[in-house]
């Protein structure tokens, strides 16, 4: 076991820290107070490759593994949390689901122009009556000679508004549960998609959340993704590597407002001490630390079994519920910490715990984490 970073680990870290904060972390409240998309950090992060990381350098992509895609998933949200989960559903849930399912003409019609920016992905899966419960979903697949026809409709869609490589979930006619869903790869715009305006919400504000409606969308029957039927089991495929994404975004974010926070503590001075003085403060600053290590750590075991071929969705699940988990905390105690200042929008912490509240709930709320938890734990103590 490791627990160090090599040299070149510790450097490509040092260069995507300097990058993000000289070129993102300047535009966040802008983004933010103007819920205004991106676009000039996405095609920044594209010319230096970084939406290609993780995916083979065969495939179009920039090649790494998960520990470059990680690392850069957390120094983004440490910059701009927006920009941070834009990037996780187009590199981590779009880009890699075609890059682990798709056949080679797949990769080749799509990837390319994905790692370059010029199409952005998103990943349709949650509906009004199917969030948690992704298995009951019912948009509807009709095969009709040479293209499936799909009706109903999707919520809560990430990138969705600006989105042209949207992977779609969709069932078979007379099927139920998990069998039956196929994976598609929906191009947009396409005749009978219509994307809703963007959902107000509470943080994120760069990031656009729209509703989908599907009135007879005719997609080739090439562009299912994977076999027939094997949807649903590429739809937790792909949420397992998410949830680790989801966990580095909350790190991140949480990482953002314990930096600021400690450098306000020593600035700012009550009762003729600076608030780092105090040994109530200290403590709280000595339990964010720690937990910010020991996310990170449960992080990157999850990710080293990824990178081995190992089975890693309990340890994936972990990673989220206790990152994400801790991040809500950091980010209320920080704000906490600074009073007043906190709560005021003139300082950055009541955006971080905003942005950080969406981390406990998507790709799978904290319960549905636990749920995928203990029935693992259970299944190897029956063996
Ligand atoms: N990998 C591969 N296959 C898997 C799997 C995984 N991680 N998990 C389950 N499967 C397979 C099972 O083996 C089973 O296959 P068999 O029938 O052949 O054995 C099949 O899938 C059904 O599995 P379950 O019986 O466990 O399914 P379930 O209905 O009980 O649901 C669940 C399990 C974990 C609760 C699942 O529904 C779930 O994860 N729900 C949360 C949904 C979610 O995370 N949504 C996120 C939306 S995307 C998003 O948020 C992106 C964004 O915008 C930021």
């Amino acid at each position: 076991m490791l627990f160090q970073l090599s040299e070149e680990q510790d450097f490509l870290i040092q260069s995507l820290r300097k990058f993000c904060q000289q070129e993102i972390a300047p535009l966040a409240e802008k983004v933010d107070q103007e819920k205004l998309f991106p676009h000039q950090n996405f095609s920044k992060m594209a010319q230096l490759g970084l939406l290609g990381l993780s995916i083979p350098e065969e495939q179009g992509g920039s090649g790494g593994d998960s520990f470059y895609y990680l690392a850069m998933i957390e120094e983004v949200a440490r910059a701009c949390a927006s920009t941070s989960v834009i990037v996780a559903v187009h590199t981590g849930l779009a880009c890699t689901s075609l890059s682990s399912f798709g056949t080679t003409e797949q990769q080749a019609r799509y990837l390319p122009a994905m790692v370059e920016g010029e199409k952005i992905g998103a990943y349709a899966l949650t509906e009004e009556q199917a969030g948690s419960d992704a298995a009951s979903l019912q948009l509807q697949a009709r095969l009709e000679g040479d293209h499936y026809i799909l009706r109903g409709s999707k919520i809560f869609i990430t990138n969705a508004s600006q989105a042209q490589v949207i992977i779609t979930f969709a069932r078979a006619p007379g099927t139920t549960g998990a069998d039956g869903i196929h994976c598609f790869i929906v191009e947009a715009p396409t005749k009978g998609l219509e994307v809703s305006k963007p959902l107000p919400k509470m943080g994120l504000h760069g990031s656009e959340t729209c509703q989908l409606y599907f009135d007879d969308v005719k997609v080739p029957k090439e562009n299912v993704l994977g076999s027939p039927g094997e949807g649903f089991k590429i739809a937790m495929a792909l949420l397992d590597g998410g949830r680790l994404a989801i966990a580095a975004q909350a790190l991140g974010i949480a990482q953002a407002a314990f930096d600021y926070t400690l450098s306000y503590l020593q600035q700012r001075h009550q009762f003729g001490r600076p608030l780092s003085a105090n040994q109530g403060i200290q403590w709280m600053i000595a339990d964010m630390a720690t937990e910010l290590d020991a996310a990170r750590l449960l992080l990157y075991r999850a990710a080293s079994l990824k990178e081995s071929g190992l089975p890693f969705s309990k340890e994936a699940s972990m990673a989220k519920k206790y990152s994400t988990d801790q991040a809500m905390k950091i980010t209320t105690d920080c704000l906490q910490l600074l009073g007043g200042y906190g709560y005021s929008q003139e300082y950055p912490l009541e955006r971080h715990m905003r942005d950080v509240k969406a981390t406990q709930i998507y790709e799978g709320t904290n319960q549905i984490q636990r749920i995928v938890i203990a029935r693992q734990l259970l299944r190897e103590a029956s063996r």
